[in-house]
């Protein structure tokens, strides 16, 4: 079955498709960039204490990968090389006007050993489409992939077994030219960065409570809301400040225009599961990141039989909903969360709680099952690196 075949046209989006474009071998991509050993790498115990009692974000792996681009020649110099700080100009582009985007994606490890990543064509594919918004190179798709490869393969002793537990990659592209006139550098650096990982929420799988922000939106339309750049994030940090004022784990944005309808969370995409099976999640309206777990999601409940839509889905007719019975479950979903249940909603004059969890348990067991090779993969979803 291919990834794109059997879903509807509307739901098929260009990452999709992108998506669903075989990769060649690992073996046939490795070596791009070429590995300069850290000379200081972490000892056997002091690697298994950095994988003991995971976090999300919080340790780094022995090395990192890079490549510098710069106007005229294009991409040079690819290598993976020891993990450690950065030499930046003050000066440097994106530390004043935010020239940058990223992607995150796992590597996974199998009861085998073996290792996997998850549909590396689409993150390859969004980097790219968040590149252009933000006036950066091209990376071509499979040099994405390849810096996977070879950084995870120089560090395969780092990614984790343990339950939930993943090597976190993180790569990234930045503006480094020192200059401080409002153009497009000429400089960029690429970078990924590999951090072992657990649950993005410190309770797993628990419900989690949102707080609605209702004086800040996270993007505008002809913003950058679709591309995956730092600026969507830093915007999204005073809201989320407040959310955890309210004691809340995360901020939910509204669109900008009407200032009604629900856009995503600070990090990740939300989905409402109607009694009646269907699964809604808010249309691709421009502002809203369109997420690789969000894509697959969706795949996955249609192929299960269930209906789902992209839907204009109104704060108001949320909350009536959860009160009458017709909205049963919330659920966020991203890399970085996975899946993971809403059980509060709060905000200016509501607090309303959602008790139904069973279709996020399903997708949540069906989703890992196939990322952590309990269940077959009958997308070619997996991508084997090691
Ligand atoms: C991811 O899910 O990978 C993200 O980049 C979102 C961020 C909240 C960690």
């Amino acid at each position: 079955m291919s990834d794109a075949a059997s879903t509807p046209d509307s739901l098929v989006t260009p990452l999709a498709k992108a998506a669903a474009v075989p990769v060649p071998a690992a073996d046939e991509l490795a070596g791009r960039f070429p590995l300069v050993p850290n000379a200081h790498p972490a000892t056997e115990a002091e690697r298994a204490q950095a994988l003991t009692d995971l976090h999300f974000g919080k340790v780094f792996s022995d090395h990192m990968t890079h490549a510098r681009w710069t106007r005229g020649e294009g991409w040079g110099s690819q290598e993976t090389v020891a993990f450690g700080d950065i030499s930046l100009s003050p000066a440097a582009a994106v530390l004043h006007y935010g020239q940058e985007v990223f992607e995150g994606i796992k590597a996974y490890r199998h009861a085998d050993g073996s290792i996997w990543t998850f549909r590396p064509r689409y993150n390859a594919a969004r980097l790219n489409v968040s590149a252009r918004r933000l006036a950066l190179p091209e990376l071509p798709e499979e040099d994405f992939i390849a810096s996977l490869v070879d950084l995870v393969r120089a560090d395969q002793e780092w990614v984790p077994s343990g339950d939930g537990e993943s090597l976190y990659l993180r790569p990234y592209m930045f503006a480094s030219e020192a200059f401080l006139g409002v153009h497009a550098g000429g400089v960029v650096d690429y970078y990924v960065i590999a951090s072992p990982s657990g649950a993005y929420f410190t309770h797993g799988l628990q419900p989690i409570s949102i707080w609605v922000a209702q004086d800040f939106h996270r993007a505008g339309r002809g913003g950058t809301g679709f591309a995956k750049t730092g600026g969507n994030y830093a915007s999204s940090l005073l809201p989320q400040q407040q959310a955890a004022e309210q004691g809340c784990d995360q901020v939910c944005f509204l669109d900008d225009v009407t200032e009604k309808n629900l856009e995503e969370l600070g990090g990740m995409n939300i989905m409402v599961v109607d009694a009646d099976g269907t699964v809604r999640t808010p249309h691709l309206t421009g502002t809203i990141l369109e997420g690789n777990t969000r894509s697959a999601i969706i795949r996955l409940l249609q192929d299960e039989g269930r209906k789902v839509v992209e839907d204009t889905i109104s704060l108001e007719g949320l909350l009536a909903d959860i009160e009458s019975g017709k909205v049963t479950e919330v659920f966020a979903c991203g890399t970085a969360a996975v899946v993971v249940p809403l059980g509060h909603l709060k905000g200016e004059g509501f607090d309303v709680t959602i008790s139904g969890q069973e279709v996020t348990h399903q997708i949540h067991d069906r989703l890992t099952g196939i990322q952590y090779g309990r269940y077959e993969d009958p997308y070619d979803w997996m991508y084997r690196l090691v």
